[in-house]
Order: structure tokens, then sequence, then C-alpha cells
């Protein structure tokens, strides 16, 4: 094996030939504008690109859901051991957070979600994921492989970082609040600055997009179930039929955002699912329904949870019936908009301009679509951003939560350039606005 080792080096360095790549790729912050293009060409690299590609595939293969991401776990503490990372675990069940740097303040984050969906891969090609019903159907395959590409190529200029990166690898970002259990473990404590991005299939390859304040609504779910009196269907009299309190019950839900919220202001009541009786001649004891209401803002989100209560148990009076409804505040809570702090959009534009030229960092429109970085955006400045991956020459690229969600690979260097970016520039530029120490200025003066 050694032998193999020697061989492989001497092979290496007769391939890359005499360049003088660290001074070159110094990270320091004379002439900090090119560090992102420097990165960039880093992260781009032969061996690393590979590499990526390699753990994107590895876990794009064994997909495992929200909190039961032991496997995804072990595969990166094992990178990171092999890189020298020092990291917690566990954090959030399965998370783990690494750091390289100087130990000290400015402490940055970057962060990548871990879990798949519980859906199965229609995708007919050689790494398709080996779990029926499971699938990394949202990119968070790529999302961790670009990470850990980071965290390659920071710990190799660990010298030059004038502060800390936290690495966050998050559990459950679908639906299971990782984020926020992440946050309660303390992990992020002393950080000043949080940066996460997520795969685009609808932006091209080398371009992103983001805007300042928010870009996803904050969303909520909710479960009622409607109970009346179930009886013969040719009898209504003898019953109180849950099924017709039910239909006005939606038809009212439908009119808190047309009649009740500033037209202006975007937000979403959706009934997805209605389940009640059995039989054309029987009218049921009751019906259970439920949905998922979205807002910008965290007040119009509480609005919506109250009126969304009041207009249920309200209809479900006039038509005699009981309700009652479950907001599964414990297992689902609200989920936060994701709000994007303005000064670190500027950061984030000046970065990626300097990285991929101004013309190919875009202004998005706001979602309705959630994302739990929002959980950190709360406690912490953060600010989240889309990564684009379409090429026609992979043709069209579909939705993530498709069953034919694609990666492009070719994607990774640049997620993994601009995490590295977005933190070392963070630093150096937070280190500039601090007053010299005393002596330095003595010096000077
Ligand atoms: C944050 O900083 C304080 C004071 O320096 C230190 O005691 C604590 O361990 C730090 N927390 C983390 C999570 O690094
Ligand atoms: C509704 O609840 C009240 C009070 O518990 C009860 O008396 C009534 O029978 C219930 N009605 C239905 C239709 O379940
Ligand atoms: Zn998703
Ligand atoms: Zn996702």
């Amino acid at each position: 094996m050694e032998f193999m080792w020697v061989f492989l080096i001497v092979l290496l360095s007769l391939l890359a030939g005499p360049t003088p790549i660290l001074s070159d790729s110094s990270l320091s912050s004379n002439g900090f504008s090119e560090i992102p293009k420097k990165l960039l060409t880093l992260a781009q690299k032969p061996e690393l690109f590979e590499w990526m590609v390699g753990i994107r595939r590895k876990i794009h293969e064994n997909p495992e859901l929200g909190y039961e991401e032991f496997e995804t776990s072990k595969l990166i503490r094992a990178e990171l051991d092999k890189m020298g990372v020092a990291y917690k675990y566990p954090v959030a069940v399965t998370g783990v957070v690494g750091s390289i740097g100087t130990g000290k303040p400015p402490f940055v984050a970057i962060r990548a979600d871990m879990d798949a969906l519980a859906m199965q891969e229609m995708v007919e090609w050689e790494h398709k994921s080996k779990i029926p019903g499971k699938m990394h159907g949202c990119g968070h395959d790529a999302h961790v492989a670009m990470l850990l590409g980071a965290a390659k190529i920071l710990k190799e200029h660990e010298k030059d970082l004038q502060g800390t990166i936290v690495l966050v690898f998050q559990p459950a970002e679908e639906g299971g609040g990782g984020a926020k259990k992440v946050l309660d473990a303390g992990a992020l404590q002393n950080v000043t600055a949080i940066f996460g991005l997520h795969v685009a299939h609808h932006i091209p390859l080398a371009e992103v997009a983001s805007r300042p304040g928010p870009f996803f609504a904050g969303s909520g779910f909710f479960e009622a179930t409607i109970s009346g009196k179930g009886g013969h269907a040719a009898l209504p009299h003898h019953a109180v039929d849950p099924i017709l309190a039910v239909s006005n019950v939606i038809g009212s839900l439908q009119h808190i955002v047309s009649r009740e919220v500033d037209p202006l202001d975007s937000q979403v009541v959706t009934v997805g699912k209605v389940q009640g009786g059995e039989a054309f001649n029987v009218i049921p004891d009751s019906v259970t329904i439920g949905g998922t209401f979205r807002a910008f803002s965290k007040e119009t989100l509480l609005q919506l949870k109250q009126r969304i209560a009041k207009v249920i148990t309200g209809q479900a009076a006039v038509q005699r019936c009981n309700a009652t409804v479950n907001f599964f505040e414990d297992e689902k809570p609200l989920f936060p908009p994701t709000v994007n702090h303005k000064e670190l959009h500027k950061h984030f534009q000046n970065v990626a301009g300097d990285m991929l030229g101004t013309h190919r960092v875009k202004d998005h429109q706001p979602l309705m679509g959630s994302e739990d970085f929002a959980y950190y955006q709360e406690a912490i400045p953060g600010f989240f951003f889309f990564l684009g991956m379409k090429d026609d020459r992979l043709g069209y690229l579909d939705t993530p939560h498709s069953p034919y969600f694609r990666i492009n690979e070719d994607a990774l260097p640049y997620g993994a350039a601009l995490h590295a970016s977005l933190a070392v520039r963070y630093l150096i530029e937070t280190q500039l606005e601090v007053p010299l120490p005393e002596q330095q200025n003595r010096d000077e003066l």
C-alpha cells in the first residue's frame, strides 16, 4: 500500500509539473479581490473535482432521511479525519460541526444539509439510489460534497485564515427543523455570520441568484378533525353531516387570503388532504383535513395560524359540528421565513462577482417554498443563495423533489469555491473593520 502511495505521488507531481501552487494561491488580505478566482481554480482541479464527485455519488447511492443520516455523517467524519479537521459530533443527533482556522474570533459558518427524501428515484444511472423509497431528490448529497470540498481547500490554507470557519453538516432540513436543533445545541455560539446555498435547476451553471430581505416564505402545517354524527344518507335529519361542514370549511379557509390579507403581501393557505367517509349511502361520524400555510413574516404567519383555527371551528359550529385543530407545535414547529441580511447580501454580490463576473450574479424573486436555514437567520445574520446547474448539454433538469431530479456535477466546484470564498473574505473584511492594535499604530506613526 505504501509503495502505491509513493508511486501515486510521483505520478501526480509529474503530471502537475513544477507550478508554485502555494505562493500563487495564498489567501492573504493583500489583493483579496483575487481570492474567489483563486479558490475556484483550486476547486476545479481535476483531483478535487473527481473527489467531490465520488463523495456525492456515494451519498446519492445511500440516501438517509432526517435524523437518520448515520452513514452520511460517518463518511463526513472519515473525510474530516483524513484532512485533520477537528469537529464536534453528534450535534443534533447526526450532525457534524467542524472548525478550521485560528480557533479565535471572528467565527463564520458555512452550512450543508444532509438528508434525503422518502421517494423512489426514477432516474436510471450507475449511481441510482440503492434504497427503495428513498432518494436524494433535493440535491443535499451535492451540498455535502461541496462543503467537504470547501473544507479541503480551507484546511490546506489554514495558516492564511484570519479567524475561524465553522463547517455545519446539518441533519433533517426536509421538515425536521434540523437547523433549530443545531442552534439549540449551542454549536454556533460565537458565530457572527452564516452562509448557505441550494442547487438550482432553473439557473445556468456558473451563475448564482438571491435577494436581500425575505427570500423564502415561512410555513406551518395544520390538521383538523371535524366531528358530527354519522347516519343513513337518506335520513340526513337524524345525522350531523361533517362532509358538508368540511366543504364549507375549505371554502372559508380560501377567503382568509383573498379577503383578509393585503394583496401585495403574498400568503398561501392550501388544504392538501381530505379524509372522510367510506360508503355512498352513509354519513360518516367525522372528517379529517390537513394543509399548509405560507407567509413572509413571522407575524403574518401567526395571524394566519389564528385565523385558520377560528375559521375551522366557527364553520364547523355553523353546521352543528365540533372541530379540533392541531398545528403540530412539537413535531413540525413553524418554519420562519428565510430573510437575507442586507450587508451579507452586499458581501455575497462582491465575492460572487469577483469569482464569476457581476453579470452572473442575479437577483431572484421571492419564493413561497421554505428552507430551514431560516432558523439560523433568526439567531445570527445569515445569507442564502441559489447555485445554478442548468446546462443545455444535459437537457432539461427536473425540479427538486421530482423522482427524475438530477444534479449537474459541474456545479460542485462552484459551490465549494463560493462557500470557501464567502467565509475567507468575511474573516478578512471583519478583521479590517476592527481597529488595529495600539502597537501597530505606533509603528506606523
Ligand atoms: C464561544 O466563546 C466562549 C468565550 O471565548 C467560549 O468559552 C465558548 O466555548 C465558545 N463556544 C463555542 C461553541 O465555541
Ligand atoms: C360537540 O361537543 C359538545 C361538548 O363536548 C357535545 O355536547 C356535542 O355532542 C358535540 N357535538 C358533536 C356533533 O360531536
Ligand atoms: Zn427539498
Ligand atoms: Zn433542499
